[in-house]
């Protein structure tokens, strides 16, 4: 992993060297909060601050997508009180937030299998996501009740659905088609991804959209993430050669071209 000085950071934004897709998995809230002898909904409400961090970040830097990876499709096997407490917080942030999002030209999507949310919570997305649907700053995707594993699925399903219909040929189904279906479908691949807290596992984020992205990883805790430790992710991935699958020589032809 290449190193760069504050200095050389500045060059290599400048040469566009800046991830157009960030996903991050927040985590590391509840022991952020254990270790302060705190219950673990302290360490989801510090998060919040980290998020709008991260959000500010972004926009100075010129990202067009942040992804975050606030619910998993797994997380429901937590404490019915964390959860509960949890989805309290989804609605007050979306309640609370959302003005500031939208003065800040930010679009809000939210991704995953929503249906599962109270209608109090539904209906607040809605509201957020039809409030910011024109804005033409910061995507900022939240995924909530989401899985990698649910995603590919639910398109699946649908592709299943219009050959059932007659309209599709299996043989026409290929990756292109596929992605097509997928909740994050009309946004750019992810280019970086960063897990805090320490834990170096994908735990069913963006499976299929991962592929070729940048990992990165750190042991900060989510709620300690602050923008300089953003900053050491976006020079780890300015340092990085991505070859797609090509030679160090091949890239090297193209960039220098
Ligand atoms: C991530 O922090 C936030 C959510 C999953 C909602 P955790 O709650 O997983 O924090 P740790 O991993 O227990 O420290
Ligand atoms: C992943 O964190 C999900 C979110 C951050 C929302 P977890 O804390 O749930 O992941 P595992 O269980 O440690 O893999
Ligand atoms: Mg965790």
């Amino acid at each position: 992993m290449t190193q760069y000085r504050d200095t050389e950071l500045n060059e290599l934004l400048a040469q566009g060297r800046i991830p157009r897709h960030v996903a991050i998995i927040m985590d590391g809230n509840g022991r952020w909060a254990r270790r302060r002898g705190m219950p673990r909904i302290a360490g989801h409400r510090a998060g919040v601050e980290s998020v709008r961090r991260v959000v500010s970040a972004c926009g100075d830097h010129g990202v067009e997508v942040l992804t975050l990876f606030a619910f998993s499709s797994e997380n429901w096997k937590r404490p019915q009180q964390e959860v509960g407490l949890l989805m309290e917080l989804f609605l007050t942030v979306l309640k609370k937030e959302v003005k500031k999002l939208h003065r800040n030209n930010v679009r809000l999507k939210v991704v995953g299998a929503r249906e599962a949310f109270s209608e109090k919570l539904q209906e607040r997305i809605r509201i957020a996501e039809n409030l910011t649907r024109d804005n033409d700053g910061l995507t900022l995707v939240i995924a909530a009740n989401y899985g990698g594993r649910w995603d590919v699925t639910q398109a699946a399903r649908q592709l299943a659905e219009q050959v059932a219909r007659g309209e599709l040929k299996p043989e026409q189904i290929d990756e292109r088609r596929l992605g097509e279906h997928l909740a994050v479908a009309d946004l750019p691949e992810p280019d970086l991804f960063i897990r805090t807290g320490g834990e170096q596992r994908i735990s069913n984020f963006l499976l299929w959209q991962l592929a070729y992205t940048e990992l990165y990883f750190t042991d900060v805790l989510w709620p300690d993430f602050d923008r300089e430790q953003f900053e050491l992710a976006l020079r780890s991935f300015a340092g990085r050669q991505r070859r797609f699958g090509r030679t160090g020589e091949q890239v090297e032809r193209v960039a220098g071209a």
